[in-house]
């Protein structure tokens, strides 16, 4: 019988460096970076789409690179007809991201440049996958309640659109404002698992619709992008009770973990929470949001108080969503319109870097067995 396999297993892969990149660096201070800068300088100071394009181009744009971007996103907005038909034919109690993950599936069988695989072709890809993965999203919003997705305007943004598609009427400055913020904040977090799915399946050199895929599924998890619609859940279960300090000491005494607190990484706050909790707390004029906001605030007292751990982007994330009238389950695709941004990013940058990402495993299974013939066990 071989030796034991001595190899030492890093559970998680905590704290492993997994590649090189140099798009956004999370720093367990409590920082983070986008292409070297503080998120805290860029939010209220840029739009998504100057976000989006730093990480493809890996350099601010100027106003006129700003305009032919955001003109050229807006243009790559329309979904083909079949993946239309495909979001209108979906059963009302489906999973969205189920749907999100499949359609873009679908759309790597509608690529103008087919399988073309070189750097500029794989770059427009990835501008008109940040384009298409809003309109899904807002396709399928739209179609769940019976309702035509209207056409993108010309006149507005990819974000404005966004909101204009998904609820069908003009959105308001501050509502697109908030969501300018939302979706930058949601842009990039280093190797989250998501992103890291979508750097092994390009590692392979496979196609960016394939990437994207892993990366969707991956998000999908309740520890990762789902963590958003279970703290609403969490925060509706209370609205109705008002017992807050029991439910979540409750959860503790349970040894279960509070949807929206920890995070891998951060040792302290996530530096995006206090941007949420502002962008929250705007919206505190409406009744709800107030409610639910007052909950957060003591949720955090408690939770901090017994475990030392604080809120991260999904906790006040969901109640900003829930503030402009976005209904849980689409939540994490709010998340996936965003971050969409950074996975191609990623999956460019993996694709220059050229390696297989294949890790190896501590085997401790057993070696040597007697192999019985089926007919005689
Ligand atoms: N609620 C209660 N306790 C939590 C917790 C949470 N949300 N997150 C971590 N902890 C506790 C663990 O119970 C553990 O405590 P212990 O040492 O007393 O057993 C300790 O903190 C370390 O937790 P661990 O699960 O090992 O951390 P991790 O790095 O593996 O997990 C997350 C990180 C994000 C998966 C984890 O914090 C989590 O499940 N959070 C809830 C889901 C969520 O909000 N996900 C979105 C992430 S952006």
């Amino acid at each position: 019988m071989s030796e034991k396999d001595e190899r030492v297993a890093v559970r998680g892969l905590r704290d492993v460096a997994a590649a090189e990149s140099k798009i956004s660096y999370v720093d367990p201070n409590g920082a983070l970076y986008y292409l070297g800068y503080n998120i805290d300088d860029l939010i209220e100071r840029v739009v998504y789409e100057e976000v989006a394009y730093l990480l493809i181009y890996k350099k601010l744009p100027n106003m006129q690179e700003l305009y032919n971007f955001k003109t050229k996103l807006v243009s790559e907005m329309k979904l083909p007809h079949p993946i239309v038909e495909n979001i209108k034919s979906v059963p009302i109690n489906c999973c969205p991201m189920d749907v999100l993950r499949t359609q873009v599936s679908h759309l790597s069988e509608h690529d103008p440049e087919g399988k073309v695989f070189s750097e500029p072709a794989n770059i427009r890809r990835a501008i008109r996958l940040i384009a298409q993965v809003p309109t899904i999203v807002a396709t399928l919003y739209r179609s769940l309640r019976e309702k035509p997705v209207p056409a993108p305007k010309k006149e507005f943004d990819l974000v404005q659109n966004f909101l204009y598609m998904l609820k069908g009427t003009i959105p308001n400055e501050k509502a697109a404002k908030v969501m300018h913020r939302f979706m930058t904040l949601h842009i990039d977090h280093g190797f989250n698992a998501s992103t890291f799915a979508a750097r092994v399946t390009a590692s392979t050199n496979s196609d960016m619709y394939s990437a994207v895929t892993s990366a969707i599924g991956t998000l999908k998890g309740p520890l990762h992008g789902g963590a958003g619609e279970k703290v609403m859940e969490m925060l509706d279960d209370m609205f109705l009770d008002e017992k807050v300090e029991e439910y979540i000491q409750g959860l503790l005494d349970d040894k279960k973990k509070i949807m929206g607190f920890g995070h891998r990484i951060y040792k302290t706050q996530d530096p995006r929470t206090k941007h949420l909790r502002d962008i929250v707390e705007d919206f505190c004029e409406s009744f709800t949001t107030s409610y639910f906001y007052d909950k957060c605030k003591r949720i955090e007292r408690i939770v901090y108080d017994r475990k030392k751990i604080y809120p991260n982007v999904d906790f006040y994330a969901a109640v900003a969503l829930d503030a402009l009238g976005i209904q849980k389950e689409f939540f994490p695709l709010f998340f996936a319109s965003s971050r969409i941004s950074g996975w191609v990013a990623h999956i460019l940058e993996q694709y220059e870097d050229a390696v297989l990402l294949r890790p190896s495993q501590k085997y401790v299974g057993e070696l040597g067995r007697i192999f019985v013939p089926i007919e005689h066990r």
